[in-house]
């Protein structure tokens, strides 16, 4: 009876200690996640509100000092404000909102809709406005057709080169919360 007892104790304190030496993954759950956006026409926004809800991340919309009306986002218009800014990779149009404290987050997930192929000029103000290094940044998007972020990502790498910038996604407007959750739950 008393072996047995023993057996027990050791068998306890051999998956307390496996427990405690388990090697944490590079981001151990428990960092703050930061869901930060920006959306023109509404698509982006519901993605990420989903997102947040579904992984309890905390959520900031990144809103431009002037809104964009339905005449600045004329892409067939080479004047209209879109055009124009996106015309120009060192465009950096005002935003009125700011991250309180960035400096607690640890991982941010990034989205956007698709303009011209790659991320909107806001969406690299908000990237020239904090010190994100050490930080992980993971882009999702929205889109009409462009099937990849590839084109952001590599932009955003270039913008915040201290930042870990994964392989983002693009995701339709009616994605679930389940299949964000499912994505998202890689890295938290
Ligand atoms: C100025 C502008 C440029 C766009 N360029 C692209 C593009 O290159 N590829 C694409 O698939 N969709 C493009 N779209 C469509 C948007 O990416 C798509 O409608 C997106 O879901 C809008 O997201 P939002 O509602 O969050 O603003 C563009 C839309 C606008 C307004």
């Amino acid at each position: 009876m008393k072996k047995l007892l023993y057996i027990i104790i050791a068998i306890v304190a051999i998956v307390g200690v496996l427990a405690i030496l388990r090697p944490t993954k590079s981001h151990a759950s428990g960092d703050k996640v930061l869901v930060a956006y920006f959306s023109a026409t509404g698509n982006t926004r519901g993605v990420a509100e989903r997102l947040a809800g579904a992984t309890g991340a905390d959520l900031f919309e990144i809103v431009p000092e002037s809104l964009y009306t339905a005449d600045d986002l004329d892409w067939r218009n080479d004047k209209s404000r879109s055009s124009v800014e996106m015309g120009d990779k060192n465009s950096r149009p005002a935003v009125a909102s700011t991250v309180e404290d960035m400096a607690q987050y640890k991982i941010v997930f990034l989205g956007f809709p698709i303009w011209w192929g790659r991320e909107p000029s806001v969406v690299d103000t908000f990237l020239s406005a904090y010190d994100f290094s050490g930080k992980t940044i993971i882009p999702f998007a929205t889109s009409g057709s462009t099937p990849t972020t590839e084109q952001a990502d590599e932009n955003i790498r270039t913008i915040v080169p201290n930042a870990d910038v994964l392989t983002g996604k693009r995701f339709p407007s009616d994605v679930s919360a389940d299949e964000l959750k499912t994505w998202a739950g890689e890295w938290l």
